[in-house]
């Protein structure tokens, strides 16, 4: 006896069945953990035309299933699965919307489904009243027929039943198991078109992994779902923490229009301070001895300024970032200890750079860093090289995310008196063909 049986009642058993028999839910049939039965409703009718619709009573367009021939159909299908939970389904535009909630609870209650494809204007509403026990909807559209519907009922039921997978941990952790989306998968090879798998998934740390799993699985959420993000109800402390830390980037502005890029001019040297103290009391709160002297100051952007090296973003008519791009060699840069540089680059040199707190998670870092490759790009540069204080943990996943990579470690000058050891780090900038 399977597990999970279901009847698909149709006008159309040939297409479902090929395609619920192919693949995992066929193997898993041919196994016998679930049987799928694709039962053809025409062969119930009891009219010699075999007819299974009619004209609407009142008028109106198209035909309606007769009550019938569903309802012999469906007496057949129950008394083969006598003894077994039942559940009549109707798929239907009017349903409740299906989720993998409702998945889970046909799986967890029933042992028995039986969907009913209408078609057509759809079935007489005598059917729906005197044998359907729920109705569910595959979404807010309209298609031609319950089939479609049906498959992915059946299809995202089966995966749950016991031995249809390999190992519960198949959908455990999926998107909307737990109301978050799952997190991006990567497979091999390392490079693809120029882009790189995260490094963390490739050091064997599954510790590492795993946190950085769910940490993605929240902003994924967050970003492509706000709606399961604003109801999602995190578990213990550490979820809850780690909830509050991602809500807390979208506290910022959202970006709806578009961000500019260009060359910084003296009047901007007001705005840029500005965001250089939000930057600086940043650090502080963080702990980060970097930007807590007199630099960067104002003859570093008026210095940068004059060789076209300063550059700002503006959203909305105001200056949200800005950054220093130069094509000039980085005299401390060359004692690189603990790994190297790749051999062979011209590079340029990303100094200077800050995101204004109000757009502090908004995405305008990650566009920042997209300005930096292009004013690269437009210097005939595809190298990028720039340097980060070893606990400014934001920047350091801000570059590694932007498809920087760790070179080793260097001292810098520009900050005596403060902790001058930083973290070196690489971009080759892949060209899209
Ligand atoms: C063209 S539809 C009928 C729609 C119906 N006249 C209405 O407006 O509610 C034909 C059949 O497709 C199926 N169907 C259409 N949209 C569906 C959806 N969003 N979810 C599940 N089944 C759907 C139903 O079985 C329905 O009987």
């Amino acid at each position: 006896m399977s597990e999970m049986r279901i009847d698909i009642l149709t006008l159309f058993p040939d297409t479902v069945g090929a395609v619920l028999h192919e693949s995992i839910i066929g193997r898993a049939a041919k196994k016998g953990a679930v049987e799928i039965n694709c039962v053809q409703i025409r062969d119930f009718t009891e009219n010699k035309q075999n007819q299974v619709d009619d004209y609407p009573y009142g008028g109106g367009w198209g035909c309606v299933m007769m009550a019938q021939p569903l309802k012999s159909c469906l007496e057949h299908v129950m008394a083969a699965a006598h003894g077994k939970r039942s559940r009549v389904i109707y798929l239907s535009p009017q349903g409740r919307p299906y989720t993998q909630e409702t998945a889970k609870r046909l799986v967890r209650d029933y042992d028995h489904l039986v969907l009913v494809c209408g078609h057509y204007e759809g079935v007489d509403e005598r059917f729906i009243e005197e044998c359907v026990d729920e109705e569910i909807s595959l979404g807010d559209f309209v298609l031609t027929g319950g089939e479609i519907a049906a498959m992915a009922v059946a299809d995202s039921v089966c995966r749950l039943v016991p031995g249809v997978l390999s190992d519960e941990q198949c959908y455990i952790g999926e998107s909307h198991w737990d109301g978050l989306l799952e997190y991006p998968q990567y497979t091999r090879p390392e490079v693809w078109e120029g882009r790189e798998v995260p490094q963390v998934l490739l050091n064997g740390d599954h510790e590492k992994v795993e946190a950085w799993r769910r940490r993605q699985q929240f902003i994924r959420t967050r970003d492509k779902r706000p709606d399961l993000f604003d109801s999602f109800v995190p578990g213990d402390k550490d979820e809850r923490k780690l909830y509050e830390e991602v809500k807390m980037l979208t506290g910022g502005a959202v970006l709806s229009g578009q961000v500019g890029c260009r060359r910084a001019a003296e009047e901007d040297l007001p705005a840029i301070f500005q965001i250089v103290e939000e930057a600086r009391a940043g650090l502080k709160k963080q702990k980060v001895d970097q930007w807590q002297g007199p630099y960067p100051g104002e003859q570093h952007f008026r210095f940068d300024m004059e060789r076209g090296e300063c550059f700002v973003l503006l959203y909305g008519g105001e200056i949200a970032a800005f950054f220093t791009l130069s094509a000039r060699e980085e005299a401390s840069y060359a004692a690189i200890s603990d790994g190297k540089w790749t051999e062979g680059m011209r590079s340029a040199v990303l100094h200077r750079c800050a995101v204004a707190e109000k757009y502090r998670g908004s995405g305008m870092a990650e566009k920042m860093m997209r300005f930096v490759d292009e004013q690269a790009l437009a210097m005939g540069l595809r190298c990028v090289r720039t340097d980060t204080h070893r606990k400014n943990k934001p920047m350091q996943r801000l570059l590694r995310e932007s498809g920087y990579r760790y070179r080793g470690n260097l001292q810098v000058t520009v900050e005596p008196g403060h902790d001058t050891a930083r973290q070196a780090y690489e971009k080759i900038i892949k060209l899209r063909k």
